[in-house]
């Protein structure tokens, strides 16, 4: 029995194809392991981007913070509890401009804390969180698993970087990519993600 944390980030909504396979994803292992859901919509419950509240509030003892330092790290501490509470991670991710979205930038951007998700040891930093399963669906209009725009894949590059900086590095990756090339194009890899999808989910108890 799993306990499944989804996370989407697209703000293309309904259109976006990494918010749609994620959920096939979250739901399927929950189905398959008789488990529990937890969904974190960044679109329909946007994050503040985070601010000097958050960032002196998280070095001030408790009884010293202001109200809105009270509440920027109140608002981190329930993210990290969201996850701390996982056993199974699902991220989607449509690419913007090179890079994640935005809304998925101020989630990572909350629960990347010194002492709390992070750490540094003797050889250097090291991840707090341990023990999860991610799956990361990241989608993109181009091809960057291969070919010429492979150096400018910042997206998938980053989020497997800032998750295994926090501990998460068991991390399989699905991708659907290549869909600005023509209605066909799309179609081919959409149906290519689904079936990795699909094999995925067979494997998953
Ligand atoms: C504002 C915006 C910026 C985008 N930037 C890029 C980009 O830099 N490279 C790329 O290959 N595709 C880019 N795309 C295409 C998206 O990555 C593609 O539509 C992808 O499917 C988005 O993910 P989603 O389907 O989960 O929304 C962009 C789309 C939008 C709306």
């Amino acid at each position: 029995m799993s306990h499944v944390l989804l996370i989407t980030s697209s703000p293309r909504g309904a259109d976006s194809l990494s918010s749609r396979f994620a959920t096939e994803i979250a739901e399927g292992i929950k189905t398959n392991s008789s488990g529990t859901l937890t969904v974190r919509d960044l679109l329909a419950d946007p994050l503040p981007h985070i601010t000097s509240a958050y960032i002196q509030g998280r070095v001030t003892a408790p009884e010293n913070r202001t109200p809105d330092q009270v509440a920027a790290v109140q608002l981190a501490q329930e993210l990290v509890d969201e996850l701390k509470a996982a056993d199974v991670v699902v991220i989607g991710s449509g690419m913007i401009n090179f890079g994640p979205s935005s809304q998925l930038k101020a989630w990572f951007d909350h629960v990347t804390w010194p002492s709390v998700t992070f750490g540094y040891g003797d050889k250097g930093p090291k991840g707090l969180l341990t023990g999860k399963k991610v799956y990361l669906v990241v989608a993109a209009g181009g091809v960057f698993s291969e070919g010429v725009w492979a150096p400018f894949d910042f997206q998938s590059n980053y989020l497997l970087h800032l998750l295994s900086f926090i501990g998460l590095t068991d991390v399989e990756m699905v991708r659907v990519e290549g869909t600005v090339f023509g209605p066909d194009a799309a179609k081919a890899a959409i149906a290519n993600t689904e079936a990795s999808v699909q094999a995925l989910l067979t494997k998953v108890a």
